[in-house]
């Protein structure tokens, strides 16, 4: 079959037809386990029928004005988002890279109003925060950049969980408005800083009159056991971006932004045609409401415990598995080898899983997995992880 689609992706020989809850169907009939939620955006699983209605209630009444005209639902998303990030006020985009790009707008802004011409955010090695061209000049991966040079500029690079590295990085450039990180870092491995690294980075913001900017695009909403994963820490960001699970798959990104960055971006400075349209923001809201509702988010925690439990139980003796790192449901299992290849054993065993930074596999199931998916889960996983580190 010849594709007319750019082949941008290499894609697993597998067509999903349809979905509910953790499970996937292909166009077999074959049913998957699905740990890994379309790159943490399926939080509430596939098919939820408070989305579903959402959805179709909204298009049965309007799809898209403009932002040229209030949009109520708009208005509800944003005090929604608003009361339970403890931020002030939104930008919606459709994406995370777009959510990004108006963050590092806003820093820039922010900068030259402080009379900066040049004004430079600080980034961390292994970092992702998408493919435009200025997110991927962001992002801490040569792989993503190469061939797109030459680079925004304006980025000054350290490694992640490196508190000193940011103060070095503070005294030598005058420039420097922002910090620009991730709480835990998804496509760079699932790395998991020290538990105070955001507290520090928020001292410093605060001695120096920088922006404090967290990219929760993948640990937002929930996915930690906490809404936004700085709620962890006790602190608040001055930007905070959101995309992925903020529409459980129906395009929709923020900024929110706080304090003096609320500010920033005025009448002219932004926008976007589709961002935050009622159609987006009506999903949106029924994902909110679910989490509360349901009470995912707490659930989150005790399930993740739970995965570890078993995958360390079943793997502890096994010296490949270097360490199983997660928080809530966002993990990482460290092998001491690559294990891209792990994916398709993984399918053919009717499990979708993930692997970043070559060895380790990633999983972000769905916030609503149940005990008997999770005991699938474990079993599947810690199978396939003893096959493929005993291989001669
Ligand atoms: C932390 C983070 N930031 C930004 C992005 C980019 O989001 P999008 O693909 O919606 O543009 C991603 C996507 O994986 C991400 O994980």
């Amino acid at each position: 079959m010849t594709s007319h689609i750019m082949p941008t992706y290499q894609r697993l020989p597998v067509t999903f037809t349809h979905g509910l809850g953790a499970w996937l169907w292909d166009d077999h009939n074959t049913r998957y386990l699905d740990a890994l939620s379309g790159i943490a955006v399926c939080g509430l699983g596939h098919a939820h029928p408070a989305v579903h209605q959402a959805i179709c209630q909204q298009s049965g009444k309007l799809l898209h004005t403009s932002n040229l005209y209030n949009i109520a639902v708009q208005e509800q998303l944003a005090d929604k988002l608003i009361e339970k990030s403890g931020m002030d006020n939104v930008f919606f985009s459709n994406s995370g890279a777009e959510a990004n790009e108006a963050a590092i707008k806003l820093a820039r802004k922010f900068g030259h109003e402080r009379g900066i011409d040049k004004p430079a955010i600080i980034v961390m090695e292994k970092s992702f925060h998408g493919r435009t061209l200025a997110t991927l000049s962001a992002t801490g991966n040569a792989k993503v950049q190469q061939g797109f040079e030459p680079l925004v500029e304006g980025f000054v690079r350290v490694p992640y969980n490196d508190i000193p590295a940011i103060q070095l990085a503070i005294a030598d450039n005058k420039n420097i408005v922002a910090v620009l990180v991730e709480p835990i870092q998804g496509e760079g491995g699932v790395n998991i800083p020290a538990d105070d690294y955001l507290n520090f980075i928020r001292t410093l913001c605060d001695e120096h009159d920088l922006l404090m900017m967290l990219d929760e695009i993948q640990t937002g909403i929930g996915r930690t056991g906490k809404f936004l994963a700085y709620q962890h820490n006790g602190i608040l960001p001055d930007v905070c971006t959101l995309a992925k699970a903020l529409g459980n798959g129906v395009p929709i990104g923020a900024c929110l932004a706080r304090g003096k960055a609320a500010s920033v971006l005025t009448a002219g400075n932004h926008g976007s045609t589709f961002g935050g349209n009622p159609l987006a923001c009506s999903a949106a809201l029924a994902v909110l409401a679910t989490l509360d509702k349901e009470n995912l988010i707490e659930l989150a925690s005790e399930k993740a415990d739970q995965i570890a439990k078993g995958l360390t139980r079943r793997l502890l003796k096994n010296p490949h598995v270097l360490e199983i790192r997660y928080k809530g449901l966002m993990m990482g299992i460290e092998l001491d080898r690559p294990c891209a290849g792990l994916v398709q054993l993984a399918l053919q065993k009717r499990l979708l899983i993930n692997v970043t930074n070559e060895k380790t596999i990633r999983l972000l199931p769905p916030l609503v997995i149940d005990a008997e998916q999770i005991q699938q889960l474990i079993q599947t996983l810690a199978a396939l992880v003893q096959e493929f580190t005993t291989q001669p």
